[in-house]
C-alpha cells in the first residue's frame, strides 16, 4: 500500500510516517530529510537547495521529482509513505506517471489537520538529536538531563535551519499557496481521507490506522 502524508509544517508528518516504519515495515520517503542530506553532504545539489530550504521557500519540482524517481527504483517493502511529497500539483502529476511506470498505485492520501497556533507551537520549540533522531521540544519533551539524548545519551541536540519565525511563516504561505490544492485533487479521485492531527501522537496514529484499514 502506497500512502501520502499531506499537511502543513508541523501538522507531525515525519512522526506519524516513522510508526508506520516501525509498525508495518513501510518505508518513508521524506523528500525534506533527502534535501537535507544532501545539504550536509556538501553535493552540488545540496548546495544549490540550502538557502532556499532556510528561507522556508519550495525547491523546485524538477529536483524533488528527480529525488523520488531514483527512490522508487528501489524496493518498496510494505510500500512507500510520502511525507513532504508531493507538494505542487506538478509533483502530484509526476508522482502518478511515475508509479504507473513502476506498476504500483497510490492508495490513500491522509490529510493531517492541524491549527497555525499549534503549528508555530510545535515548530518554534523542538529540536532533535543529532545521532539517533530522537525529537525533543522546549515545552512538551524536555530530555531528563538537558542537553543529553534520553534516547542514545548523545550530546548532539540540534535545530533545523527553518524551525525560526520568519522561515515558518514562508512555509506556511507556501503550504497554503502551493500544497493545500493537492486536498481538492485528491478529493476528486476519491483517495482522500483526513485526521485529527491535534490529537495526542498515539490517538493521531490511531486515527490513519483506522483510515487506512
Ligand atoms: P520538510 O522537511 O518536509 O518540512 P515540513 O513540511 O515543514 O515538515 P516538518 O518536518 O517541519 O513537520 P512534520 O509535519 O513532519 O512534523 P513533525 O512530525 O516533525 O521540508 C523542509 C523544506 O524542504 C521545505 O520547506 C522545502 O524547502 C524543502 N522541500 C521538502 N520537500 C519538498 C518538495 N516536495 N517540494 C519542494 N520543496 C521541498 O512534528 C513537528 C513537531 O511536533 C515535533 O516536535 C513533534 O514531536 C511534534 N508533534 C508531532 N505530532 C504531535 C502531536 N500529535 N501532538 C503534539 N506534538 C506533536
Ligand atoms: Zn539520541
Amino acid at each position: 500500500m502506497n500512502i501520502i502524508l499531506l499537511g502543513p509544517p508541523g501538522a507531525g508528518k515525519g512522526t506519524q510516517a516513522r510508526k508506520l516504519v516501525d509498525e508495518r515495515g513501510m518505508i518513508q520517503l521524506s523528500t525534506g530529510d533527502m534535501l537535507r542530506e544532501a545539504k550536509t553532504s556538501g553535493t552540488d545539489m545540496g548546495k544549490k537547495v540550502a538557502a532556499i530550504m532556510d528561507s522556508g521557500e519550495l525547491v523546485t519540482d524538477e529536483i524533488v521529482i528527480g529525488l523520488i524517481e531514483e527512490k522508487l527504483k528501489g524496493e518498496n517493502g510494505g510500500g512507500f509513505i510520502f511525507d513532504g511529497f508531493p507538494r505542487t500539483l506538478a509533483q502530484a502529476d509526476a508522482l502518478a506517471e511515475l508509479l504507473d511506470k513502476v506498476g504500483q498505485s497510490l492508495e490513500c492520501v491522509i490529510e493531517m489537520r492541524v491549527d497555525d497556533d499549534e503549528l508555530v507551537r510545535r515548530i518554534t520549540g523542538r529540536f532533535t538529536c543529532g545521532n539517533c533522531g530522537e525529537g525533543y521540544h522546549d515545552e512538551m519533551k524536555i530530555p531528563a538531563v538537558e542537553g543529553t539524548c534520553d534516547n542514545c545519551g548523545a550530546q548532539d541536540m540540534k535545530r533545523r535551519a527553518d524551525d525560526n519565525e520568519d522561515s515558518l511563516r514562508t512555509r506556511l504561505m507556501e503550504y497554503y499557496k502551493k500544497t493545500s490544492p493537492l486536498i481538492g485533487y485528491y478529493y476528486a479521485k476519491g483517495k482522500l481521507k483526513d485526521v485529527d492531527g491535534l490529537a495526542a501522537i498515539d490517538e493521531v496514529a490511531k486515527s490513519i490506522s483506522d483510515a487506512l484499514a
